[in-house]
């Protein structure tokens, strides 16, 4: 059997730099790995527990799917679709929500998370991580890359896979999460986790006056121009670090600390970096922007891919539960 790499991604804001280097590179890292199946599909039934406005759904699955296509998603190597092309996933989802002991779910964290942001908890808040795991099994995935937030997400699909494979026989693959512990928490411009909930973020396809508005807005302390300053506790630094060589990094340190170097260089500087990294990127996506119908396209025959995959690991898993 071919082994498989899938991941997932909520369509529920525009893509930020925080996605990209602590999701997006991961995922798309994959398209490397020769001889393997690589699935990536936009988790719109996920996004149904927070984003219930139809406009606001079926705009943001777009944007993820054209976004990913503008980051180097190549469909002819990669198959992306929308969770929802393959209704097959709610039924296994149920079929372990039955297998699912509440105590197991009532420990997820990302559900008190959301609880304490104030988001009302529905059931599909609280089913979330049941719906993840069928994300994953219905397809037979043997790796998951995913940004380190996901760890419990992937060890609720693991435990669940196991109960069923105890309960029924084995039946279902038990897959491995990959996650980059070393790829850090990008900031917001305000210095908290970048995040759409915290409207910190700098955006991979905002247009060039938008982005530098964006970093412009990134938040220092009030010192003087002149004024020796603190590269360690700036977020304008920890920001160019991500994009920067060492030595570029070095000479922006002792800028810092030598002064006459002002936050305002310090962020041209970072607009600069920014720019020629998205640059490569942006002529696609605004391609994908005037060509909707190839991504919906692309997104139905990676949607017809997938299903017929599930298709066959659904027969396996109605078999042995005895759904006649
Ligand atoms: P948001 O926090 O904007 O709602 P999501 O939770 O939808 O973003 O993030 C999707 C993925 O992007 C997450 O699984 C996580 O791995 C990654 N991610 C999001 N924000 C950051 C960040 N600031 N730093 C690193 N990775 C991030
Ligand atoms: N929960 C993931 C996130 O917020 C998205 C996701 C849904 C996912 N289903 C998945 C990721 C399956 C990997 C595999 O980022």
């Amino acid at each position: 059997m071919k082994k498989r790499v899938l991941s997932g991604i909520q369509p529920s804001g525009k893509l930020h730099l925080g996605n990209y280097l602590g999701a997006i590179k991961q995922h798309l890292a994959a398209q490397a790995l020769p001889d393997w199946d690589r699935y990536y599909f936009i988790a719109s039934y996920h996004a149904l527990t927070t984003s219930p406005e139809r406009e606001v759904l079926r705009e943001l699955s777009l944007e993820v799917a054209r976004s990913y296509l503008a980051l180097g998603l190549d469909p002819e190597k990669s198959v992306l679709f929308l969770q929802n092309d393959v209704p097959e996933v709610t039924e296994l989802a149920w079929v372990l929500t039955c297998l699912a002991p509440m105590g197991l779910l009532q420990r997820a964290t990302s559900y008190k998370d959301k609880i304490a942001r104030g988001l009302a908890p529905n059931h599909g808040l609280f089913a979330y991580p049941v719906l993840q795991a069928a994300d994953i099994l219905v397809y037979d995935s043997h790796v998951v890359p995913v940004g380190s937030d996901q760890k419990q997400h992937l060890e609720i699909c693991r435990d669940l896979a196991t109960k069923f494979n105890q309960t029924y026989g084995e039946t279902l693959v038990v897959p491995e999460a990959q996650i980059k512990e070393e790829v850090a928490v990008v900031p917001g411009i305000d210095g908290q986790k970048m995040s759409k909930s915290y409207k910190n973020t700098i955006d991979l396809f905002a247009s060039k006056k938008q982005l530098k508005k964006q970093v412009m807005a990134i938040v220092t302390d009030t010192k003087t121009l002149e004024e020796p300053k603190d590269p360690d506790t700036c977020n304008v630094v920890t920001l160019y670090k991500l994009f920067a060589t060492a030595e570029e990094t070095a000479e922006m340190e002792a800028a810092y600390r030598a002064g006459n170097y002002g936050y305002g260089h310090a962020k041209l500087a970072l607009l600069e970096k920014l720019n020629h990294a998205l640059e490569p990127h942006r002529e696609k996506y605004q391609y994908y922007l005037k060509h909707e119908d190839e991504v919906i396209d692309i997104l139905r025959r990676g949607g017809k891919t997938a299903r017929a995959k599930a298709t066959e690991v659904m027969a396996r898993v109605r078999d042995r539960v005895g759904l006649v």
